[in-house]
C-alpha cells in the first residue's frame, strides 16, 4: 500500500488554437490505507486531464512533465508494458467521466465485469464468479449480472462502473465526477457506496468534482483546481470552512444556504483560454479582492496559517515594482 506523491506536474496538448496548457505544476500528495483527496473546480479546469495522465491514458501528442510516484515506484519511469501489466487498473483504477453512458450495450453486465478478469487470465467460471461478487460488493445482488445496460438505472450503472474499476483490487481509485449524471437522491447512496469503500476497504480516492458539497462529504484534503492550476491546497476541514483563496471563496459562496441571510453570490464571468491565460493571476479578471499585482504577476502558491496553501497575493510579498 503505497502513497501517491505528484511534483509540478504538467499537461500540455496541442490545439488547433496553440498549445494548451491544462495541468499547470500540479503539487500534492495522497495516503495510502483510505484517504480521500479531492480535486474541485470548474469545467476545463484540467480535472480529467490530470486523471487521465495518472492512468496514462492522454490522446496521443499531449505531452507530460514532471514527476509522479506510488509509494517508491516512479510512474514516469515505468514503460507502456510495465504501465499496462503492472499499474493501470491494478494498482490504480478509474471510472471515468460519463461511465453510465459507456457500457456495452449489448453485453450483459456481468460479462462486462468478468471481461477485465479475462483478460487476466482468469477463466470463464471463476470470472463470472467474481463478477458476480464485485457485483454484490457494490450492492447489486440477485440477478444484476444477467442484465443488459438498458435495463439498469443511472445509479445501477455507475456502480457496474465502480466495480469494474474494483475487478482487479486497486489500491487507489479515481472517480471523475461520479454523481454528476445522476439525481440527488441516487447521488447519496453513490456517496454511501465510496464512503464504505474507502473505510472498510482501505481504498484510497481521488475524487473529482465541480460539488464543494460532495467533497466536503467524502474527502480528508482537498485541492481546488482552476485554469490548470492549483489554488487552494489542504485538508477538507479547513480549506471548505475557512478558504483562503478568494476563488475558493467564491465558489464557496455560490454555495445556496439553508440558514443565514446570506444569499449566495453568482461568479460571473469563465475560466480563461488554456491556449492563451492571462499574464499574471489566473483569476485576475473575474476576482473581487484583485489589487496591485495581481495582474501581471503570477503569485505562486504558499503555505498560510493553518497549514494549508493558496495560490494569492494576499499572502505573499508582493513583488518589487519593475517600473
Ligand atoms: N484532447 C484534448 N485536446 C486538446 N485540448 C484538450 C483535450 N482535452 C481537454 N482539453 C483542454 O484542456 C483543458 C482541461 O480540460 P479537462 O481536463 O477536460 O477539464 P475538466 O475535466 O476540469 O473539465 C480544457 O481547456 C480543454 O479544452
Ligand atoms: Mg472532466
Amino acid at each position: 500500500m503505497a502513497h501517491l506523491r505528484v511534483l509540478d506536474l504538467r499537461v500540455r496538448y496541442r490545439s488547433a488554437r496553440g498549445p494548451a496548457l491544462a495541468v499547470d505544476g500540479a503539487s500534492f500528495e495522497l495516503a495510502s490505507g483510505g484517504q480521500a483527496l479531492g480535486v474541485i473546480g470548474e469545467s476545463g479546469s484540467g480535472k480529467s486531464t490530470l486523471a487521465l495522465t495518472l492512468m496514462r491514458l492522454l490522446p496521443p501528442g499531449a505531452e507530460v512533465s514532471g514527476s509522479i510516484h506510488l509509494g517508491d515506484v516512479d510512474l514516469r519511469g515505468l514503460g507502456d508494458e510495465r504501465y499496462r501489466t503492472q499499474v493501470r487498473w491494478r494498482r490504480i483504477a478509474m471510472v471515468m467521466q460519463g461511465a453510465i453512458n459507456a457500457l456495452n450495450p449489448v453485453l450483459r453486465v456481468g460479462q462486462q465485469v468478468a471481461e477485465r478478469l479475462l483478460l487476466e487470465g482468469v477463466g470463464r467460471r471463476e470470472g463470472a464468479r467474481r463478477a458476480a461478487a464485485l457485483l454484490e460488493r457494490v450492492g447489486l445482488g440477485d440477478g444484476a449480472a444477467a442484465r443488459y445496460p438498458h435495463e439498469l438505472s443511472g445509479g445501477m450503472r455507475q456502480r457496474v462502473a465502480i466495480a469494474m474499476a474494483l475487478a482487479l483490487e486497486p489500491e487507489l481509485l479515481i472517480l471523475d465526477e461520479p454523481t454528476s449524471a445522476l439525481d440527488v437522491s441516487v447521488q447519496a447512496q453513490i456517496m454511501n457506496l465510496l464512503k464504505e469503500l474507502k473505510k472498510g476497504r482501505g481504498i484510497s480516492m481521488l475524487f473529482i468534482t465541480h460539488d464543494l458539497a460532495l467533497a466536503s462529504d467524502l474527502c480528508d484534503t482537498v485541492a481546488v483546481l482552476y485554469a490548470g492550476e492549483v489554488r487552494e491546497l489542504g485538508a477538507a476541514d479547513d480549506v471548505l470552512t475557512t478558504p483562503r483563496d478568494p476563488y475558493t471563496q467564491a465558489l464557496l459562496s455560490s454555495i445556496p444556504r439553508l440558514y443565514g441571510d446570506a444569499r449566495p453570490t453568482f461568479l460571473s464571468g469563465s475560466p480563461p483560454d488554456a491556449s492563451a491565460p492571462p499574464p499574471g493571476c489566473r483569476f485576475e479578471p473575474r476576482c473581487p479582492a484583485a489589487f496591485a499585482p495581481c495582474r501581471d504577476h503570477a503569485p505562486a502558491l504558499v503555505a498560510v496559517d493553518s497549514g494549508s496553501s493558496a495560490r494569492c497575493w494576499q499572502y505573499q510579498a508582493p513583488p518589487e515594482r519593475a517600473s
